[in-house]
Order: structure tokens, then sequence, then C-alpha cells
């Protein structure tokens, strides 16, 4: 039997699917799980894909099966357990060989992973990948870090399994190590942002207009036929009109408002507060998050405050107000793509990895869950200026920010006269509204801070004087 032209380790939801996907695509590969059985069962249940497979029962065994130089797919829970893995292989292999980890890595685990194979002829890539289990089994959106030299010995088959989006695949090299697990981060920040402002509408249709959620789910099917187009509004259809097989009862109201969080999210927004850039509509939607964990504590804070009293939620022209709710869901969306890849744009800076903002929009219009024809638009923003500040003071999202934000303007008042929740959605109007204005108030805070700790200030004068008349001494 000829050797494999690649491994998998971690025969879990995707790592079996990612190994089915590379064997369909006409690739050999060695696959190993730490229980045996699992092993076993995925290889019986191959299908025709079973000749393609190398079932290992041991490392030794898996390392033996591949051909070298190897590059070996680690696809286990993220953590301590990667570095047990790499332990456990690193005996076994030989210069040339290239862990690659292509689990949702905290990137600076992956920079140091990546370091710490410095000389000893082994490498290691830092591979994201995303589409859950549907994207692992027939194209995930696939955003690598490492050399540029190793990439270029997995390329191939990596092209092969990616998504395509008009015949391009959804795979590229992002840069040196921490890179890729960097990129699929803030793709999951962002992930948290649009999934946010989603359920925040849908408290809007729910709580102020009254209607099911077969109604809601409507609203979603007509938006996604729209400029929203996109995997998570197509889905937010599907799980509105979806019914309990145990109550008949739509499943959505018979699912408790807790959501989980595995780390992504929160690690996206403390990158950003790390490097000083703002990233609200991030941040409000892990805060969400946490407080819709507390679920015992909001009841009981309802019990003591009640619902805010604010009288019947009125709209004078439902239809007019539906549409101001798409376009204030586009309009916030564009605000958390635009922190996001400022987020990106400051960490490339930061970490020394040039990253391609065009390439990257690009490699998320297939095949990864924020997928989107939004993401076509944010391609071609880029593609015509890759250096610009921001998203949003590109000529096309300028257009659609004015075009929009009224709009946005108009729920999130009405939303909060209403008093319903909708964090995510004020914190990109608030983005907004800050960013476009030359003149801010922190006028206000610099001498605040000069007042109580000399801190200084620049004059919008220039001229040489850095303190102001506050008396005699700090506190003065
Ligand atoms: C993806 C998803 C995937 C996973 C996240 C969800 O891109 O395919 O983002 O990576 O579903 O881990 O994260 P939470 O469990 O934190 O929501």
């Amino acid at each position: 039997m000829s050797q494999a032209e690649i491994g998998l380790i971690g025969l879990g939801v995707m790592g079996a699917n990612l190994a089915l996907n590379i064997a369909e695509k006409g690739n050999r590969i060695a696959v190993f799980n730490r229980t045996v059985e699992t092993t076993r069962k995925f290889h019986a249940d191959a299908g025709e894909l079973k000749s393609r497979i190398v079932p290992c029962e041991t490392i030794e065994e898996f390392v033996a099966a591949i051909r070298p130089p190897r590059p070996i797919i680690i696809m286990i829970k993220a953590g301590e357990a990667v570095d047990q893995q790499m332990e456990a292989l690193k005996p076994h292999l030989a210069s040339g060989d290239i862990m690659i980890d292509a689990g949702n890595a905290n990137f600076r685990d992956t920079m140091r992973r990546f370091d710490s194979l410095k000389d000893t002829g082994l490498t290691f890539i830092g591979m994201g990948v995303s589409g859950g289990e549907e994207g692992a089994r027939h194209g995930p959106s696939i955003m690598v870090g490492g050399t540029e030299e190793s990439y270029a010995r997995v390329e191939e088959v990596l092209t092969s399994i990616a998504a395509k989006y008009d015949g391009e695949p959804c795979v590229a090299w992002l840069g040196e190590n921490g890179a890729g697990h960097f990129v699929k981060t803030i793709h999951n920040g962002i992930e948290y942002a649009d999934m946010q402002m989603i359920a925040e509408i849908y408290g809007i249709l729910r709580d102020g207009l009254r209607m099911t959620a077969e109604e809601i789910g409507e609203v979603f099917g007509t938006w996604n036929r729209g400029r929203l187009n996109s995997y998570l509004i197509e889905i937010t259809e599907k799980v509105l009109k979806a019914t309990d097989p145990l109550t008949g009862k739509p499943m959505v109201d018979m699912i408790l408002d807790k959501a989980g969080q595995k780390g992504t999210g929160k690690w996206s927004a403390i990158e950003a507060q790390t490097m000083g850039v703002p990233a609200t509509g991030i941040e409000a939607a892990v805060a969400a998050r946490s407080i819709s964990s507390m679920k015992e504590e909001r009841e009981t804070a309802e019990k003591i405050l009640g619902l805010p009293s604010v009288g019947e939620f009125q709209v004078a022209d439902k239809a007019a107000f539906i549409t101001d709710l798409e376009n204030a869901l586009l309009a916030a969306k564009i605000g958390a793509y635009a922190q996001g890849f400022a987020v990106m744009s400051a960490a490339s800076k930061e970490f020394g990895w040039s990253l391609p903002m065009p390439t990257i929009a690009r490699i998320w219009r297939a095949g990864c869950i924020i997928r989107s024809q939004f993401l076509d638009e944010i391609t071609s923003a880029f593609t015509k200026a890759p250096d610009a500040a921001n998203l949003i003071v590109t000529p096309a999202f300028a257009a659609l920010v004015k075009e929009t934000d009224g709009a946005l303007r108009r729920i999130v008042s009405a939303a909060v006269l209403g008093g319903l929740p909708v964090p995510a959605l004020a914190s990109a109007l608030g983005y907004f509204d800050s960013y476009r204005r030359g003149r801010g108030t922190a006028n206000v805070i610099q001498a605040q801070r000069d007042f109580f700790g000399a801190h200084g200030f620049d004059r919008v004068d220039g001229a040489d004087s850095h303190h102001g008349p506050w008396g005699s001494g700090l506190n003065g």
C-alpha cells in the first residue's frame, strides 16, 4: 500500500469531516484518534472513501504511514491538549515534517509553538478553519499562518478541500506564525457581533412587534434574498421556522436563552483592547453572551426592577419599520466588520505580518460562518483601497453608511424608548457617530487628567503650553 500524502489526528466532528473531505479530493490520508474504537468506526463508515484512508492505532504506525516530509493536521480541543499531542508526536518525526494545528487556537499559543520548533528541523502551521461540520466536509474557508515555504508544501491539498467562490479557492497564506489563527479569531469575533445583532433584531420583532417565530422567520427569509444575503441570515430563517418535535411549538421558543462561548470572541475583544483599537460591536456581543448566561440573576432582577415601564411598543407603519430594521442591521454589520478589519490592520503592524485585507475578505466569501454577498463588496473595497484607514471611509462603504445609518438611528431610538436591549446595534451607532466627528469631547478628559494628575495636553493652536490654569496645586 502506498504511503499517505497527509495525516490527521483527532476524529471529532471537525476532524472526521475534514479527513473525509481530504480523501474525497483524491488524497491519501492517514488518521489517528486517541480512542482506537473511534478510528475503527470512522474507517468502517467511510464508504467508498475507505480505500484512501489509512486507519492507524498507534502514533508509530500513523507516522510511518505518511510519506516524508509529513504534513500532519492536528484537529483536537484547543489548549494544553495540543501541546501534549505535539510532544507525543515529536520523537517520531523527522526534519521537514510539518505539524498543522487546525483548531481554534489562541494565536499567542500558536506563536509560542511555532517558536518552540525553531532549530528542530520541524515546522508548525497555525491554520484557522471555518465552516462548522458542513464546511469541513464539503469546503471550509482556510486561513493559514506559518512560513510561506511550509504553506507551499500543503497548498495543493488545502486548495483541493477549500470552499470555492466563483471558482476561487477560499484558502490563503496570510503571514508568519500566528497570522492564520489571529485572522480566524477575528472572523469569530465578527461572527459573534453578526449573531448578536441578528438576535437583537429578532428581539425587536418578538418583543416589540409581538410577531411569532414563524413570522419573524419569513422576514429573515425575505432579507436573505436582498442585501443581507448571508449564511447567518439564511440559518436564522430556518431556525425560526423549525418546530420542536417534543411539543410542536416553535423550536426557538423552547431553547433556553443562555449562550455558550468558547473564547474566540473574548480573545478578539482582548486583543482589540490591548492594541487600543475600538471593537465595540465585538465587545458588546461578548458581554451580551455573558449577560445571557446569568439567567437566574436576570430573573431575580426582573422581579425586583420589573421591565422598563415604557408602555406599549408602537410603530406607525409596520412595513416601513421592518425595512428600517433591515437597513439598520446592514449599517450595524458594516460597523462590526469595519472594526474587525481595523483590529487586523493594527495586529498586522504589531506582529509584522503584512496581513492582506483584500485576500482575507476574499477567502471569507464562501465556506466560513460569516460568508455573505457583503464580503464580496468588502473584497472589492479593499482591492481598490488596500491601505484604507477604515472600511467605512472607502467610497462604496461611506455611501452605504450614509444610506443606512438613519435607519439604524431610528431603530436604536425605538428600541431604547421601548425598553428593548440592543447593545450591539447601539454600539455601531455610537461608533459611527464618534468616528465621523472631527471635534470630539476628549478635550474635557484631557483637562481633567491634567487637573488631577498634571498629565498635560496638546492645544488646538499648537502653542507650547501643556497645562491648564487649575489653581495652585494638584487637586487644587
Ligand atoms: C467557525 C465557527 C467555529 C465554532 C466556534 C464557535 O468558524 O466554523 O466559528 O469555529 O463554531 O468555535 O464559537 P463559540 O462556541 O465560542 O460560539
